[in-house]
Protein backbone atom coordinates (compact mmCIF):
# COMPACT_ATOMS: atom_id res chain seq x y z
CA UNK A 1 0.00 0.00 0.00
CA UNK A 2 1.04 3.66 -0.79
CA UNK A 3 1.20 5.76 2.38
CA UNK A 4 0.05 8.67 -0.13
CA UNK A 5 -3.33 7.52 -0.10
CA UNK A 6 -4.24 8.75 3.43
CA UNK A 7 -7.72 9.03 2.05
CA UNK A 8 -8.04 4.77 1.74
CA UNK A 9 -6.34 4.98 5.96
CA UNK A 10 -8.65 7.27 7.06
CA UNK A 11 -11.51 5.39 6.27
CA UNK A 12 -10.53 2.91 8.75
CA UNK A 13 -9.35 5.21 11.66
CA UNK A 14 -13.09 6.13 13.02
CA UNK A 15 -13.08 1.69 12.62
CA UNK A 16 -10.48 0.98 14.52
CA UNK A 17 -10.53 4.26 17.37
CA UNK A 18 -11.60 2.01 20.93
CA UNK A 19 -10.73 -1.56 19.20
CA UNK A 20 -9.12 -3.89 20.79
CA UNK A 21 -6.81 -5.59 19.40
CA UNK A 22 -4.30 -8.59 20.61
CA UNK A 23 -1.32 -8.94 18.35
CA UNK A 24 0.59 -12.33 18.61
CA UNK A 25 4.68 -11.60 17.65
CA UNK A 26 5.87 -14.78 16.44
CA UNK A 27 10.07 -14.87 18.31
CA UNK A 28 11.38 -15.18 14.76
CA UNK A 29 10.05 -12.13 13.74
CA UNK A 30 11.19 -10.04 16.97
CA UNK A 31 14.96 -11.33 15.85
CA UNK A 32 14.36 -10.32 12.33
CA UNK A 33 15.23 -7.49 10.01
CA UNK A 34 12.09 -5.83 9.76
CA UNK A 35 11.29 -5.64 13.39
CA UNK A 36 11.86 -1.93 14.28
CA UNK A 37 9.51 -1.20 11.22
CA UNK A 38 6.82 -3.84 12.87
CA UNK A 39 7.13 -1.94 16.11
CA UNK A 40 6.59 1.39 13.84
CA UNK A 41 3.05 0.37 12.48
CA UNK A 42 2.25 -0.49 16.40
CA UNK A 43 3.02 3.03 17.55
CA UNK A 44 0.98 4.18 14.52
CA UNK A 45 -2.27 1.96 15.43
CA UNK A 46 -1.65 2.88 19.25
CA UNK A 47 -1.64 6.94 18.48
CA UNK A 48 -5.10 6.11 16.18
CA UNK A 49 -6.02 5.10 19.92
CA UNK A 50 -6.01 1.30 19.12
CA UNK A 51 -6.06 -0.48 22.22
CA UNK A 52 -2.97 -3.31 21.87
CA UNK A 53 -2.04 -6.09 23.87
CA UNK A 54 1.39 -8.02 22.66
CA UNK A 55 1.81 -11.51 23.18
CA UNK A 56 5.26 -12.87 21.82
CA UNK A 57 6.32 -16.78 21.25
CA UNK A 58 9.96 -17.52 21.85
CA UNK A 59 10.52 -20.59 20.59
CA UNK A 60 12.94 -18.74 18.15
CA UNK A 61 14.92 -17.70 21.16
CA UNK A 62 14.30 -20.84 22.75
CA UNK A 63 15.98 -23.10 19.99
CA UNK A 64 19.17 -20.41 19.68
CA UNK A 65 19.59 -20.71 23.30
CA UNK A 66 19.17 -24.51 23.21
CA UNK A 67 21.66 -24.66 20.77
CA UNK A 68 24.53 -22.19 22.36
CA UNK A 69 24.27 -24.60 25.57
CA UNK A 70 24.28 -27.61 24.01
CA UNK A 71 20.60 -28.86 25.29
CA UNK A 72 18.28 -30.92 23.71
CA UNK A 73 14.69 -29.50 23.81
CA UNK A 74 12.01 -31.73 24.79
CA UNK A 75 9.51 -30.44 22.66
CA UNK A 76 10.21 -26.86 20.65
CA UNK A 77 7.00 -24.82 21.03
CA UNK A 78 5.33 -25.96 24.34
CA UNK A 79 2.71 -28.53 22.25
CA UNK A 80 4.15 -31.03 23.98
CA UNK A 81 6.09 -32.12 27.23
CA UNK A 82 8.27 -29.13 28.72
CA UNK A 83 11.45 -31.23 30.82
CA UNK A 84 13.25 -29.33 33.49
CA UNK A 85 16.16 -28.51 31.27
CA UNK A 86 13.73 -27.00 28.99
CA UNK A 87 11.57 -25.22 31.44
CA UNK A 88 14.41 -23.45 32.52
CA UNK A 89 15.59 -22.73 28.93
CA UNK A 90 12.46 -21.06 28.25
CA UNK A 91 12.49 -18.90 31.18
CA UNK A 92 15.77 -17.28 30.64
CA UNK A 93 14.79 -16.90 26.91
CA UNK A 94 11.37 -15.73 27.43
CA UNK A 95 12.44 -13.30 29.89
CA UNK A 96 15.62 -11.76 27.75
CA UNK A 97 12.88 -11.36 24.93
CA UNK A 98 10.57 -9.26 27.10
CA UNK A 99 13.31 -7.75 28.28
CA UNK A 100 14.26 -6.68 24.66
CA UNK A 101 10.90 -5.68 23.59
CA UNK A 102 10.05 -3.77 26.52
CA UNK A 103 13.55 -1.79 25.52
CA UNK A 104 12.31 -1.18 21.87
CA UNK A 105 9.05 0.08 22.57
CA UNK A 106 10.42 2.08 25.26
CA UNK A 107 12.23 3.94 22.78
CA UNK A 108 9.19 4.56 20.93
CA UNK A 109 7.75 6.00 23.99
CA UNK A 110 5.29 3.33 24.44
CA UNK A 111 4.62 2.46 28.12
CA UNK A 112 4.25 -0.85 28.95
CA UNK A 113 3.57 -3.02 31.60
CA UNK A 114 4.51 -6.96 32.04
CA UNK A 115 1.28 -8.80 32.79
CA UNK A 116 1.19 -11.91 34.85
CA UNK A 117 -2.40 -12.77 33.61
CA UNK A 118 -2.58 -16.46 32.98
CA UNK A 119 -3.52 -18.76 35.83
CA UNK A 120 -2.82 -22.34 34.60
CA UNK A 121 -2.32 -25.87 35.49
CA UNK A 122 0.27 -28.94 34.78
CA UNK A 123 -1.29 -30.32 31.18
CA UNK A 124 -0.44 -33.58 33.00
CA UNK A 125 -0.41 -36.64 30.99
CA UNK A 126 -1.96 -36.11 27.53
CA UNK A 127 -1.91 -39.86 25.35
CA UNK A 128 0.18 -41.27 27.66
CA UNK A 129 2.85 -38.76 27.73
CA UNK A 130 3.51 -36.65 30.86
CA UNK A 131 3.85 -32.97 29.54
CA UNK A 132 6.31 -31.94 32.67
CA UNK A 133 6.29 -27.99 32.87
CA UNK A 134 3.84 -27.32 30.27
CA UNK A 135 0.93 -25.63 31.01
CA UNK A 136 -2.98 -25.48 30.53
CA UNK A 137 -4.83 -22.42 30.40
CA UNK A 138 -7.23 -22.03 33.40
CA UNK A 139 -7.98 -18.11 33.25
CA UNK A 140 -6.90 -15.16 31.65
CA UNK A 141 -7.09 -11.74 34.35
CA UNK A 142 -9.13 -10.07 31.79
CA UNK A 143 -9.89 -7.54 34.24
CA UNK A 144 -6.42 -6.97 34.98
CA UNK A 145 -5.48 -6.44 31.14
CA UNK A 146 -8.44 -4.16 30.62
CA UNK A 147 -7.31 -2.00 33.67
CA UNK A 148 -3.78 -1.70 32.31
CA UNK A 149 -5.25 -0.72 28.65
CA UNK A 150 -7.21 2.26 30.59
CA UNK A 151 -4.03 3.68 31.88
CA UNK A 152 -2.76 3.77 28.18
CA UNK A 153 -0.01 1.30 28.76
CA UNK A 154 0.95 -1.37 26.20
CA UNK A 155 0.47 -4.87 28.45
CA UNK A 156 3.04 -7.24 27.29
CA UNK A 157 1.87 -11.31 28.24
CA UNK A 158 4.81 -13.46 28.05
CA UNK A 159 4.14 -17.13 27.21
CA UNK A 160 4.41 -18.29 31.05
CA UNK A 161 1.52 -19.49 33.29
CA UNK A 162 1.57 -19.99 37.16
CA UNK A 163 -0.24 -22.12 38.85
CA UNK A 164 -0.40 -20.64 42.40
CA UNK A 165 1.34 -23.90 43.77
CA UNK A 166 5.00 -23.21 43.31
CA UNK A 167 4.61 -23.69 39.34
CA UNK A 168 5.99 -22.18 36.53
CA UNK A 169 4.32 -23.06 33.16
CA UNK A 170 5.07 -22.91 29.59
CA UNK A 171 2.32 -22.01 27.86
CA UNK A 172 2.44 -22.55 23.75
CA UNK A 173 1.95 -18.38 22.67
CA UNK A 174 -0.87 -18.99 19.73
CA UNK A 175 -2.95 -20.69 22.64
CA UNK A 176 -2.36 -18.01 24.78
CA UNK A 177 -3.20 -15.35 21.94
CA UNK A 178 -6.26 -16.79 21.50
CA UNK A 179 -7.27 -17.27 25.11
CA UNK A 180 -6.37 -13.60 25.65
CA UNK A 181 -8.40 -12.61 22.60
CA UNK A 182 -11.29 -14.11 23.67
CA UNK A 183 -11.29 -13.13 27.46
CA UNK A 184 -10.95 -10.01 26.40
CA UNK A 185 -13.54 -9.96 23.65
CA UNK A 186 -11.07 -8.28 21.22
CA UNK A 187 -11.76 -6.97 17.79
CA UNK A 188 -9.05 -8.63 16.51
CA UNK A 189 -5.93 -10.70 16.94
CA UNK A 190 -3.14 -11.01 14.59
CA UNK A 191 -0.54 -13.53 14.24
CA UNK A 192 2.79 -11.81 13.17
CA UNK A 193 4.32 -14.70 11.55
CA UNK A 194 7.77 -15.75 10.34
CA UNK A 195 6.85 -16.84 7.08
CA UNK A 196 4.30 -16.11 4.33
CA UNK A 197 0.44 -17.53 5.16
CA UNK A 198 0.67 -19.91 2.22
CA UNK A 199 -2.34 -22.51 2.74
CA UNK A 200 -2.03 -23.28 -1.49
CA UNK A 201 -4.53 -21.20 -1.93
CA UNK A 202 -5.56 -18.96 -5.04
CA UNK A 203 -4.24 -15.12 -4.51
CA UNK A 204 -7.81 -14.21 -3.90
CA UNK A 205 -9.52 -16.94 -2.19
CA UNK A 206 -6.45 -16.70 0.02
CA UNK A 207 -7.35 -13.26 1.49
CA UNK A 208 -10.38 -14.20 3.41
CA UNK A 209 -11.41 -17.92 4.72
CA UNK A 210 -14.79 -18.28 6.87
CA UNK A 211 -13.58 -20.82 9.82
CA UNK A 212 -15.83 -23.50 8.04
CA UNK A 213 -13.16 -23.22 4.99
CA UNK A 214 -10.53 -23.56 7.69
CA UNK A 215 -11.40 -26.81 8.54
CA UNK A 216 -11.51 -28.18 5.57
CA UNK A 217 -8.13 -26.05 5.19
CA UNK A 218 -7.08 -27.54 7.83
CA UNK A 219 -7.49 -30.80 7.35
CA UNK A 220 -5.41 -30.81 3.85
CA UNK A 221 -3.06 -28.77 5.96
CA UNK A 222 -2.08 -32.05 7.42
CA UNK A 223 -1.40 -33.37 4.55
CA UNK A 224 0.30 -31.07 2.35
CA UNK A 225 3.58 -29.27 3.42
CA UNK A 226 2.25 -26.45 6.07
CA UNK A 227 4.50 -25.29 8.74
CA UNK A 228 3.81 -26.61 11.86
CA UNK A 229 3.60 -22.98 12.64
CA UNK A 230 1.08 -22.08 10.33
CA UNK A 231 -1.10 -25.43 11.22
CA UNK A 232 -1.09 -24.31 14.23
CA UNK A 233 -1.80 -20.48 13.65
CA UNK A 234 -4.97 -21.68 11.85
CA UNK A 235 -5.85 -24.28 14.04
CA UNK A 236 -6.21 -21.05 17.09
CA UNK A 237 -7.94 -18.84 14.53
CA UNK A 238 -10.65 -21.01 13.93
CA UNK A 239 -11.07 -21.30 17.57
CA UNK A 240 -11.02 -17.55 18.11
CA UNK A 241 -13.75 -16.93 15.59
CA UNK A 242 -15.87 -19.85 16.75
CA UNK A 243 -15.40 -18.27 20.87
CA UNK A 244 -16.19 -14.89 19.90
CA UNK A 245 -13.44 -13.66 18.04
CA UNK A 246 -14.74 -12.63 14.83
CA UNK A 247 -11.60 -11.77 13.27
CA UNK A 248 -8.26 -13.09 12.80
CA UNK A 249 -5.60 -12.12 10.85
CA UNK A 250 -1.74 -13.91 9.65
CA UNK A 251 0.20 -11.60 8.30
CA UNK A 252 3.93 -11.89 7.12
CA UNK A 253 6.25 -9.86 10.09
CA UNK A 254 8.96 -9.54 6.69
CA UNK A 255 6.82 -7.51 4.61
CA UNK A 256 7.06 -3.99 5.22
CA UNK A 257 4.24 -2.26 7.27
CA UNK A 258 2.64 -5.74 7.30
CA UNK A 259 0.38 -4.88 9.83
CA UNK A 260 -1.16 -1.34 8.19
CA UNK A 261 -1.01 -2.95 4.88
CA UNK A 262 -3.12 -5.92 6.27
CA UNK A 263 -5.76 -3.78 8.62
CA UNK A 264 -5.82 -0.48 6.05
CA UNK A 265 -6.81 -1.84 2.75
CA UNK A 266 -9.82 -3.77 1.27
CA UNK A 267 -8.26 -6.67 0.17
CA UNK A 268 -4.97 -6.71 3.29
CA UNK A 269 -1.58 -8.34 2.04
CA UNK A 270 -2.31 -11.72 4.62
CA UNK A 271 -5.22 -13.97 5.54
CA UNK A 272 -8.13 -13.25 7.65
CA UNK A 273 -9.97 -15.85 9.20
CA UNK A 274 -13.56 -14.61 9.72
CA UNK A 275 -16.18 -16.17 11.98
CA UNK A 276 -18.77 -17.18 9.93
CA UNK A 277 -21.73 -14.63 11.01
CA UNK A 278 -19.03 -11.98 9.81
CA UNK A 279 -19.74 -12.58 6.45
CA UNK A 280 -22.51 -14.40 5.20
CA UNK A 281 -25.24 -14.52 2.77
CA UNK A 282 -28.83 -14.58 4.18
CA UNK A 283 -32.61 -14.12 2.89
CA UNK A 284 -33.25 -10.27 2.36
CA UNK A 285 -35.34 -9.00 4.92
CA UNK A 286 -37.72 -5.94 4.26
CA UNK A 287 -35.64 -3.36 6.27
CA UNK A 288 -32.56 -4.15 3.78
CA UNK A 289 -35.11 -3.44 0.88
CA UNK A 290 -34.12 0.74 1.24
CA UNK A 291 -30.26 0.36 1.37
CA UNK A 292 -30.65 -2.31 -1.78
CA UNK A 293 -32.17 0.11 -3.84
CA UNK A 294 -29.78 3.20 -2.68
CA UNK A 295 -27.10 0.15 -3.58
CA UNK A 296 -28.01 -0.44 -7.07
CA UNK A 297 -28.95 3.24 -8.10
CA UNK A 298 -25.76 3.24 -10.10
CA UNK A 299 -25.70 -0.10 -11.87
CA UNK A 300 -29.30 1.24 -12.85
CA UNK A 301 -28.04 4.56 -14.48
CA UNK A 302 -25.61 2.88 -16.19
CA UNK A 303 -28.22 0.05 -17.32
CA UNK A 304 -26.57 -2.61 -16.34
CA UNK A 305 -29.46 -3.37 -13.97
CA UNK A 306 -33.38 -3.05 -15.12
CA UNK A 307 -35.38 -0.72 -13.11
CA UNK A 308 -37.05 -2.01 -9.43
CA UNK A 309 -39.19 -0.34 -7.17
CA UNK A 310 -39.66 -0.68 -3.29
CA UNK A 311 -42.98 -2.60 -3.80
CA UNK A 312 -41.92 -4.94 -6.85
CA UNK A 313 -39.06 -6.05 -4.64
CA UNK A 314 -41.50 -6.76 -1.73
CA UNK A 315 -43.64 -8.38 -3.43
CA UNK A 316 -40.73 -10.98 -4.19
CA UNK A 317 -38.41 -10.42 -1.23
CA UNK A 318 -38.66 -14.39 -0.74
CA UNK A 319 -36.28 -14.78 -3.77
CA UNK A 320 -33.37 -11.89 -3.03
CA UNK A 321 -30.64 -12.94 -0.98
CA UNK A 322 -28.06 -10.25 0.39
CA UNK A 323 -24.28 -10.70 1.01
CA UNK A 324 -23.60 -9.09 4.28
CA UNK A 325 -19.90 -8.03 5.59
CA UNK A 326 -19.76 -7.00 9.67
CA UNK A 327 -23.40 -6.37 9.35
CA UNK A 328 -23.23 -4.01 6.31
CA UNK A 329 -25.16 -5.19 3.07
CA UNK A 330 -22.42 -5.39 0.21
CA UNK A 331 -24.27 -7.09 -2.46
CA UNK A 332 -27.33 -8.64 -3.48
CA UNK A 333 -28.77 -11.26 -5.99
CA UNK A 334 -32.28 -12.82 -6.72
CA UNK A 335 -33.25 -16.42 -8.29
CA UNK A 336 -36.60 -16.39 -9.63
CA UNK A 337 -38.76 -19.65 -9.85
CA UNK A 338 -40.88 -20.23 -13.08
CA UNK A 339 -42.20 -23.68 -11.94
CA UNK A 340 -44.49 -24.18 -14.82
CA UNK A 341 -41.25 -24.26 -16.72
CA UNK A 342 -38.92 -26.24 -14.52
CA UNK A 343 -37.02 -22.83 -14.97
CA UNK A 344 -35.32 -20.39 -12.65
CA UNK A 345 -33.85 -16.74 -13.57
CA UNK A 346 -30.41 -15.33 -11.82
CA UNK A 347 -31.15 -11.64 -11.69
CA UNK A 348 -30.29 -8.53 -9.82
CA UNK A 349 -27.23 -9.40 -9.39
CA UNK A 350 -24.85 -6.47 -7.79
CA UNK A 351 -21.60 -5.95 -5.64
CA UNK A 352 -20.69 -3.03 -4.34
CA UNK A 353 -17.94 -1.28 -6.21
CA UNK A 354 -15.10 -1.25 -3.56
CA UNK A 355 -16.32 -4.83 -2.79
CA UNK A 356 -15.78 -5.94 -6.60
CA UNK A 357 -13.27 -8.31 -7.58
CA UNK A 358 -13.10 -10.55 -4.17
CA UNK A 359 -15.17 -13.30 -5.58
CA UNK A 360 -18.29 -11.90 -3.74
CA UNK A 361 -20.10 -11.94 -6.73
CA UNK A 362 -19.61 -15.81 -7.35
CA UNK A 363 -20.07 -17.05 -3.88
CA UNK A 364 -23.53 -15.05 -4.16
CA UNK A 365 -24.33 -16.43 -7.71
CA UNK A 366 -23.31 -20.38 -6.75
CA UNK A 367 -25.69 -19.60 -3.83
CA UNK A 368 -28.37 -18.82 -6.26
CA UNK A 369 -27.27 -21.79 -8.25
CA UNK A 370 -27.84 -24.03 -5.53
CA UNK A 371 -30.90 -22.21 -4.70
CA UNK A 372 -32.23 -23.04 -8.07
CA UNK A 373 -30.66 -26.78 -8.16
CA UNK A 374 -33.04 -27.63 -4.64
CA UNK A 375 -35.82 -26.88 -6.38
CA UNK A 376 -34.63 -29.11 -9.24
CA UNK A 377 -34.89 -26.95 -12.29
CA UNK A 378 -33.94 -27.89 -15.23
CA UNK A 379 -32.39 -24.81 -16.61
CA UNK A 380 -31.26 -21.63 -15.35
CA UNK A 381 -31.18 -18.32 -17.25
CA UNK A 382 -30.32 -14.73 -16.89
CA UNK A 383 -30.93 -11.54 -19.22
CA UNK A 384 -27.58 -9.27 -19.18
CA UNK A 385 -27.00 -6.17 -21.16
CA UNK A 386 -23.33 -5.82 -19.90
CA UNK A 387 -21.90 -8.65 -18.27
CA UNK A 388 -22.75 -11.64 -20.65
CA UNK A 389 -19.25 -12.58 -20.83
CA UNK A 390 -18.86 -13.05 -17.17
CA UNK A 391 -21.44 -15.49 -17.10
CA UNK A 392 -20.89 -16.83 -20.38
CA UNK A 393 -16.21 -17.51 -19.08
CA UNK A 394 -16.86 -18.13 -15.45
CA UNK A 395 -20.24 -19.57 -14.93
CA UNK A 396 -21.06 -21.85 -17.98
CA UNK A 397 -24.04 -19.45 -19.23
CA UNK A 398 -24.50 -19.88 -23.32
CA UNK A 399 -25.95 -17.22 -25.39
CA UNK A 400 -28.84 -18.41 -26.65
CA UNK A 401 -30.65 -16.81 -29.45
CA UNK A 402 -34.06 -18.48 -29.58
CA UNK A 403 -36.43 -16.41 -27.60
CA UNK A 404 -39.19 -19.21 -27.41
CA UNK A 405 -37.28 -21.05 -24.46
CA UNK A 406 -37.68 -17.98 -22.70
CA UNK A 407 -41.14 -18.34 -19.97
CA UNK A 408 -43.63 -16.67 -21.79
CA UNK A 409 -44.48 -14.33 -19.15
CA UNK A 410 -40.73 -13.13 -18.62
CA UNK A 411 -40.56 -12.52 -22.28
CA UNK A 412 -43.01 -10.63 -22.32
CA UNK A 413 -41.30 -8.02 -19.87
CA UNK A 414 -37.97 -8.64 -22.01
CA UNK A 415 -40.01 -7.55 -25.48
CA UNK A 416 -41.80 -4.33 -23.51
CA UNK A 417 -38.60 -3.32 -21.59
CA UNK A 418 -36.85 -2.79 -24.80
CA UNK A 419 -33.17 -2.85 -23.06
CA UNK A 420 -32.21 -5.78 -25.39
CA UNK A 421 -30.48 -7.82 -23.00
CA UNK A 422 -29.03 -10.60 -23.46
CA UNK A 423 -30.64 -14.08 -23.06
CA UNK A 424 -27.98 -16.57 -21.62
CA UNK A 425 -28.91 -20.16 -20.46
CA UNK A 426 -27.56 -22.97 -18.58
CA UNK A 427 -28.79 -26.58 -18.15
CA UNK A 428 -28.42 -28.01 -14.97
C1 LIG B 1 -20.80 -8.38 -12.19
C2 LIG B 1 -20.54 -8.26 -10.72
C3 LIG B 1 -21.71 -8.82 -9.93
C4 LIG B 1 -19.25 -9.07 -10.38
O1 LIG B 1 -19.02 -9.03 -8.99
P1 LIG B 1 -17.57 -9.31 -8.35
O2 LIG B 1 -17.75 -9.57 -6.90
O3 LIG B 1 -16.61 -8.26 -8.75
O4 LIG B 1 -17.20 -10.66 -9.10
P2 LIG B 1 -16.07 -11.73 -8.74
O5 LIG B 1 -15.11 -11.16 -7.77
O6 LIG B 1 -16.73 -13.03 -8.41
O7 LIG B 1 -15.39 -11.94 -10.16
C5 LIG B 1 -14.47 -11.01 -10.64
C6 LIG B 1 -14.08 -11.42 -12.05
O8 LIG B 1 -15.16 -11.17 -12.95
C7 LIG B 1 -14.74 -10.30 -13.99
N1 LIG B 1 -15.84 -9.40 -14.34
C8 LIG B 1 -16.50 -8.55 -13.53
N2 LIG B 1 -17.42 -7.85 -14.22
C9 LIG B 1 -17.34 -8.29 -15.51
C10 LIG B 1 -18.01 -7.96 -16.70
N3 LIG B 1 -18.95 -7.01 -16.73
N4 LIG B 1 -17.68 -8.62 -17.83
C11 LIG B 1 -16.70 -9.57 -17.81
N5 LIG B 1 -16.04 -9.93 -16.71
C12 LIG B 1 -16.33 -9.28 -15.56
C13 LIG B 1 -13.57 -9.54 -13.37
O9 LIG B 1 -12.74 -9.03 -14.38
C14 LIG B 1 -12.88 -10.61 -12.54
O10 LIG B 1 -12.14 -11.44 -13.40
P3 LIG B 1 -10.84 -12.26 -12.85
O11 LIG B 1 -11.34 -13.15 -11.74
O12 LIG B 1 -10.44 -13.07 -14.06
O13 LIG B 1 -9.88 -11.24 -12.42
C15 LIG B 1 -20.26 -6.79 -10.31
O14 LIG B 1 -19.23 -6.28 -11.09
C16 LIG B 1 -21.46 -5.86 -10.45
O15 LIG B 1 -22.20 -5.69 -9.50
N6 LIG B 1 -21.66 -5.25 -11.65
C17 LIG B 1 -22.73 -4.31 -11.87
C18 LIG B 1 -24.11 -4.96 -11.92
C19 LIG B 1 -24.26 -6.00 -13.01
O16 LIG B 1 -23.89 -5.78 -14.13
N7 LIG B 1 -24.82 -7.16 -12.63
C20 LIG B 1 -25.04 -8.29 -13.50
C21 LIG B 1 -26.38 -8.23 -14.17
S1 LIG B 1 -27.61 -9.18 -13.36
Amino acid sequence: MKFGDLRGILQYVPQFRGRTFVIALDGAVVAGENFSNILLNLAVLRSLNVKIVLIYGAAYQIASLADKRGVELSNPDATGPTDAATLELALDAITRLGSDVTRDLTALKIRTVTANALSAHPAGIVRGVDQGHTGKMVRVDHEMLRGFLEQELLPLVPPLGYDGSGHSLRMNSDQVSVSVGVALKADKIIFVTEEEPDFGLDLQSARQISADQGDVLLKKAENDQVSPGLHSKLKQAIRACREGVSRVHLVNGNRDDALLAELFSNEGIGTMVFADDYRQIRPATPSDVDEMLLMMRRAVEDEQLVERDKGEILERLQDYQVMEIDGNVVGVGAMHPYPEENAAELACIYVKGDHEGQGYGRELIENLEERAKSLGVSSLFMLSTQTAEYFTAKFSYLECSDLGQMPERRRKKWEQNGRNARFLVKRV
